[in-house]
């Protein structure tokens, strides 16, 4: 592992980010919220993305929250920077045009459950844990745990979450929806490479199209959000030598395109 605080690999088309501070849990300051938005930028230029994977160092934490020994002394109007400058890095992953996969290796906390819900897929460990524990500290979420919260798994869960502050285990993040699987600790990059194999054998643009028509859409009465599938589901087409493709490695797939229509 370098010695960047965040540490980047690639391999054909899949970047993984290992935020790097295990020594404080890889808890978010302001030196590396900087760094992942720089990394975030340069990798929005890039068109030969498959996947990212975004994990912590070490074997304790993903993310044990934002760093309470930096917060605790600012002002409101400090404050909001740092939130401010939090949220646009969390945003420039929603807006990647490729799945970003959160690999939740142990603690995931405070701004660390928000990172983790600004992923489109998270994947946890058996021994991860989770929660808000902010108001414990005598704040609130502030990385977007108030939004994309209850958007995720509901407002009254949501609620429970934040106003407790209690911690969850992997078993009940996967129950309640807070996570898509979770696996046995050190399974965690064999499921990440067979899932990034799936986006891969999947249209690059539908991917970027799905995601773009599911987060955009959340936000808008169902007839716009509507509107918007119906708009992005034309562009995407015509699909006919897309789906030839996929008919030559599939019978029943056959079947149903070597119909008229396709021909
Ligand atoms: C800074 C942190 C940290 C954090 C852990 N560390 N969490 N440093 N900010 N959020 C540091 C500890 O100070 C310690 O450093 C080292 O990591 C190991 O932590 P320990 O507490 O010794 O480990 P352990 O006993 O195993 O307990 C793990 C833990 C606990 C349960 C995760 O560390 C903890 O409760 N951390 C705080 C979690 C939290 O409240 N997160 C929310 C933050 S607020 P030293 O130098 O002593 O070894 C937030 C707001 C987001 O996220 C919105 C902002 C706008």
């Amino acid at each position: 592992m370098s010695d960047k605080l965040i540490d980047v690999t690639e391999k054909e088309g899949v970047v993984r980010l290992t935020l790097n501070r295990p020594k404080a849990l890889n808890a978010l300051n302001s030196d590396l919220i900087t760094e992942l938005n720089k990394v975030l930028v340069e990798l929005e230029q890039r068109s030969d993305l498959r996947a990212v994977l975004i994990t912590g160092a070490g074997e304790k934490s993903f993310v044990a929250g934002a760093d309470i020994s930096e917060m605790r002394d600012k002002t409101p109007e400090e404050a909001r920077v740092f939130a401010s400058q939090a949220l646009t890095t969390v945003k420039r992953i929603e807006h990647l045009p490729v799945p970003v996969v959160a690999l939740v290796n142990g603690f995931c906390l405070g701004g660390g459950c928000e990172l983790a819900l600004a992923c489109d897929w998270a994947i946890a460990s058996d021994n991860a844990i989770f929660g808000q524990p902010e108001v414990g500290l005598g704040v609130i979420p502030g990385f977007g745990g108030t939004q994309r919260l209850p958007r995720r798994v509901g407002s009254a869960l949501a609620l429970d979450l934040i106003t407790t502050g209690r911690k969850i285990d992997a078993a009940e993040a996967l129950r309640i929806g807070l996570v898509n699987r979770v696996v046995p600790a050190g399974e965690l990059d064999a499921v990440a490479e067979e899932l990034t194999q799936q986006f891969a054998g999947n249209g690059r643009q539908a991917i970027r199209s799905a995601k773009q028509a599911i987060y955009d859409g959340m936000d808008q009465d169902l007839d716009s959000a509507l509107a918007l599938e119906t708009s992005l589901f034309a562009l995407a087409l015509p699909v006919k030598n897309k789906v030839k493709a996929w008919a030559r490695s599939s019978r029943s797939a056959s079947r149903i395109f070597e119909s008229a229509w396709y021909d």
